[in-house]
């Protein structure tokens, strides 16, 4: 095969696609010199052919030319294979690139556990090399090994009320994904952003969750610690390999958590390292340096007015989603939702939400759990355990006072004397329809 392919080539020297199945055959047949001649031939004709490329830095890296290698990986980061990730990974082992190699080989393994590698684990994760971490396993997931990876548990079933947020992302990301081919028909590309933002404990973090569980793409979550890390330079490259990591498995979602961390209030954009971490996001989101087709990113913030507004700007977030407390219906299923599966009576649901006005869906939370401390109390006293009741949850929610008022009385300020182009309107809509 490799000969004729040879003799076809002295006839056609110029017919690319031959070239590259020799090349192909030549790397497979571990003629590693012979290949890495035959796809410069490639590159020679066809300028920055990618798969030539790529044999090419293959070669190199078989024959222990790994700073050659690195070169080529390094320009195509984002359109890397796993293989080709890994081998990249090896290649800046031997650059002694650890701090880089270490975070790819993490997000490598967070979402492709199976291509685990016994040298590269005994390096950066596990002492004594040991088995790849099993994603079913739920102790893995609370280990800092999962870094920017949550595991999704819950879906929009379990998130009450919050309609319209449902709709919205169903309508920007959960179609987007399931019919790309209908986006790219109408020429729509698919990506861009959600911000989503209100008081606390109304269920944005919640529902961001819930997204992930809702459809079956990927799914990575940098939350605050991260950010901050990469603010203090800790982790400096951190946010680049996390929107590359998101890059190599679109479809994907990728989930900002206190988003405001990062744009910082005015005063704060002044240091240049916060600076940096915003221009070097900014840059990330517009695709700079690769392309985010099929990376759809949400973000969440309890301060809007603090998130820089570069970031509103169209093809970044520009849908910005108002989460208000939820209102009496919501609440119903929010409360059935939280005693699922709980040892409760029939409970009066109609009742227990006309009498929480103005508590978040984390304040109805803590209202359980007052309720089954309460509970517990009384039951070791008597020795006997008793479901919960209606009565027990409405004594217990005048023991929790709602959080959400005190988050309005800050949002007035911004909606009254910032309310540049109407962002806020939805704030100032819901004061006045709630007399707050
Ligand atoms: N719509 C909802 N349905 C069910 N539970 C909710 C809902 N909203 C909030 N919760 C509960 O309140 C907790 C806090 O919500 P969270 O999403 O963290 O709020 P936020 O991110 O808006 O501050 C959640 O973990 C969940 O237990
Ligand atoms: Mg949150």
């Amino acid at each position: 095969m490799i000969d004729s392919l040879k003799e076809a080539l002295t006839l056609s020297p110029d017919n690319i696609p031959l070239r590259m199945s020799l090349a192909d055959l030549l790397l497979a047949d571990k003629q590693y010199s012979e290949a890495a001649e035959q796809y410069k031939q490639v590159l020679q004709r066809s300028y920055g052919h990618q798969k030539a490329q790529l044999g090419l830095a293959h070669c190199y890296f078989q024959l222990g030319n790994f700073s050659a290698a690195t070169v080529v990986y390094e320009q195509l980061e984002a359109q890397l294979t796993d293989h080709d990730l890994l081998r990249y990974i090896k290649c800046l082992v031997k650059d002694n690139n650890l701090a880089k190699a270490a975070g790819l080989y993490q997000g490598l393994m967070v979402l492709q556990p199976a291509m685990a590698d016994a040298e590269l684990d005994q390096l950066f994760r596990l002492p004594g090399g040991g088995p790849a971490p099993d994603e079913s396993d739920d102790e893995y997931w609370e280990t800092e090994e999962s870094m920017f990876m949550e595991k999704p548990d819950i879906d929009f079933s379990k998130v009450g009320g919050m309609q319209k947020v449902k709709e919205e992302i169903a309508l920007k990301i959960i179609q987007p994904l399931q019919h790309p081919e209908l986006y790219k028909a109408y020429g729509k590309k698919i990506g861009g952003g959600i911000l989503l933002y209100g008081p606390p404990g109304c269920g944005k973090t919640f529902i961001a969750k819930a997204t992930a569980g809702e459809i079956k793409s990927k799914f990575i979550s940098i939350g605050l610690h991260h950010i901050l890390d990469m603010w203090i330079g800790n982790s400096e490259k951190n946010l680049h390999e996390v929107f590359d990591t998101a890059r190599r498995h679109a479809p994907c979602v990728l989930f900002i958590d206190e988003v405001d961390a990062l744009g910082a209030s005015r005063a704060d954009l002044k240091q240049s390292a916060m600076r940096h971490t915003i221009n070097q996001f900014l840059s990330e989101m517009d695709g700079v340096s690769a392309s985010n087709e099929g990376v759809l990113i949400l973000a969440a913030t309890n301060a809007p007015w603090s998130v820089d507004s570069a970031f509103r700007r169209p093809g970044r977030f520009d849908r910005v989603i108002f989460v208000p407390p939820p209102d009496e219906a919501s609440r119903d299923e929010i409360l059935k939702s939280l005693l699922a599966d709980k040892p409760a009576e029939q409970i009066d649901y109609k009742k227990l939400a006309a009498a929480t006005p103005e508590y978040s869906g984390a304040d109805l939370q803590a209202v359980v759990d007052i309720c089954i401390e309460n509970k517990l109390t009384e039951s070791m006293k008597t020795g006997q355990l008793s479901a919960l009741s209606t009565k027990d949850l409405l004594a217990a929610a005048k023991q929790h006072k709602p959080s959400t008022r005190e988050w309005f009385g800050t949002a007035r300020n911004y909606a009254l004397y910032s309310n540049e182009s109407g962002h806020y309107n939805d704030i100032l809509d819901y004061i006045k329809k709630h007399k707050l």
